[in-house]
């Protein structure tokens, strides 16, 4: 499974990047507007952080609009991946982005037809957002199964990304159904190292190292 941060923040970006785990970037209209950044800015600085895709999101609701956005987003650097809503215009322009070249994530999937007609449209990725469907209690796990299924049914190359993901137990999940990529946020993303019998094996350990009296080298 591959590992997105799904945040606007240089500095976090550039922490997750150092550990070697990281294989991209989501961000979205409030990630920018939470980093209090100039999109192209801030978007550039994270294309030079990181070597993966990062998702840029159009704003323009036509196709022509998305068009031109999507040109000048793709401009930035070579890792964009244009973000795009899953509507008839938000797919027809997937399907001409992608068929120029360019890496498609379409995004705000909340059905496995929507996931289904991104795939139709060659979307390089597409975003079911697991958490938004669990705030309106439904179970949001179960939308990445049917589009694995799906996905699987007809060989689709559009990658899964889990997306709008809340908690650690999400993220295992989405492994277990086969998800190809989670993003997630930074906090997260920390989260899933910790485990209070690690902290306590590691303290009792180090204890008894030090009552050796040992060093290593
Ligand atoms: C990522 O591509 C999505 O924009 C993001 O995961 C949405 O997450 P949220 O539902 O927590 O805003």
């Amino acid at each position: 499974m591959k590992f997105f941060v799904d945040t606007a923040d240089v500095d976090e970006i550039r922490e997750i990047n150092e550990t070697g785990l990281l294989d991209g970037v989501t961000t979205n209209p409030s990630l920018i507007l939470k980093s209090g950044r100039d999109i192209t800015e801030v978007t550039r600085e994270i294309c030079g952080i990181v070597d993966g895709p990062v998702s840029a999101e159009v704003t323009a609701t036509d196709f022509d609009g998305m068009m031109r956005e999507a040109k000048v987003l793709a401009k930035i650097a070579d890792n964009i991946c244009i973000k795009l809503p899953p509507t008839m215009d938000g797919l027809k322009a997937c399907k001409k982005l992608t068929g120029d070249g360019h890496k498609t994530n379409v995004t705000l999937c909340f059905s496995a037809n929507q996931a289904l007609l991104a795939a139709k449209a060659g979307a390089t990725y597409i975003s079911p957002f697991i958490g938004r469907i669990d705030d309106i209690g439904i179970e949001g796990m179960e939308l990445i199964e049917e589009i694995r299924i799906i996905y699987d049914n007809y060989d689709f190359q559009t990658e899964i990304l889990a997306a709008s993901i809340r908690t650690v137990n999400h993220v295992k999940e989405a492994a277990m159904i086969g998800a190809d990529v989670a993003t997630v946020p930074p906090a997260t993303l920390k989260a899933l190292v910790k485990h209070p019998l690690t902290d306590k094996g590691l303290d009792a350990f180090l204890a008894d190292w030090a009552k050796t009296g040992q060093k290593i080298g």
